[in-house]
């Protein structure tokens, strides 16, 4: 006898599922909104940004993809919860939500003013939290959901580049809450997991990687020599996004050439 085949395409695809992606405006957002698309999910790009939003979706439309903009700023709780319930309202569903909205703040601790503190932590990590909670909400009542945080290899590993102490403790405490947020909704059916880039060229290392000492120092100790691509770290969000990773939660995946296990 025959085993029916397993249908791992159908376990990639996400068509009928509704997605958010957070500062989907640009960068490893951006990719991740194109990469959700292209697999058949309905894209909600939000960001701060109105502009850069509805660029993004344009562009997954031009290219055949079905998606809409938001302007969303994930400093606000109230505007997250109001675009995330009038989101799950229009479309009668919320299955991903993509956390990748993120800001740096670089100078050394001791210098470190406790607003830029206040700032980096209320972004990355507060901001995280809020859209998590909001998109769960909705979640439960479907018994289904998966939830991907950006987090950072500098929330697994210490910085070899120089101190970044708000942005390291934003993205280490988005590794420990993606554990305890599935554990916490694991009996929902919601998986909570996250990605941990490596350096990428987007808006937020255009400082960095323009010195190019300092683009050199970032390749010569990646293990692959290289930075990352923003797809790159798309294709692993869209995999965390679907049913092919339906056993998997509470995890931070890397996807950094090998830095983290350097
Ligand atoms: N680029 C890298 O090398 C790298 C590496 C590791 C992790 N990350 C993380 O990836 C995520 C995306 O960063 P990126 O590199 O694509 O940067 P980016 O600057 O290109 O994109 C970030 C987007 O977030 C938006 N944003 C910022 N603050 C916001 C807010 N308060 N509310 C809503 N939107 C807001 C910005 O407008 C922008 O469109 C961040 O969380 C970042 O920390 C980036």
């Amino acid at each position: 006898m025959t085993a029916d085949p397993p249908g791992f395409l159908d376990k990639v695809r996400l068509d009928g599922r509704v997605a958010v992606v957070t500062g989907g405006g640009s960068g490893l957002g951006r990719a991740s909104a194109h990469a959700l698309a292209e697999l058949g999910a309905h894209v909600v790009v939000t960001d701060r940004d109105e502009g850069a939003a509805q660029a993004v979706a344009e562009e997954i439309k031009h290219t055949g993809g079905k998606a809409d903009a938001s302007t969303m700023n994930v400093s606000y709780e109230d505007q997250i919860d109001t675009m995330i319930d009038a989101i799950a309202a229009t479309h009668g569903r919320l299955d991903i939500l993509v956390n990748s909205a993120g800001i740096g703040g670089y100078p050394g601790a001791l210098d470190l003013e406790r607003d830029i503190w206040d700032k980096v932590i209320g972004v990355n990590l507060s901001g995280t939290f809020l859209c998590a909670r909001a998109a769960a909400r909705h979640m439960i009542d479907r018994k289904s959901g998966a939830i991907v945080n950006i987090a950072s290899i500098l929330g697994l590993v210490g910085s070899v580049m120089g101190t970044n102490i708000a942005y390291q403790a934003s993205k280490g405490g988005v590794v420990a809450m993606t554990r305890a947020l599935a554990l916490e909704w694991a009996e929902h059916n919601i998986r909570v997991n996250a990605v941990a880039p490596g350096y990428a060229a987007t808006q937020l290392t255009e400082w960095l990687l323009s010195q190019d000492d300092k683009r050199a120092q970032i390749e010569s100790h990646t293990p692959m020599g290289r930075l990352v691509e923003p797809d790159e770290v798309a294709a692993a969000v869209a995999f965390l996004a679907g049913d092919a990773a339906s056993m998997v939660t509470g995890h931070t995946l890397p996807v950094d050439g090998g830095w983290v296990a350097g």
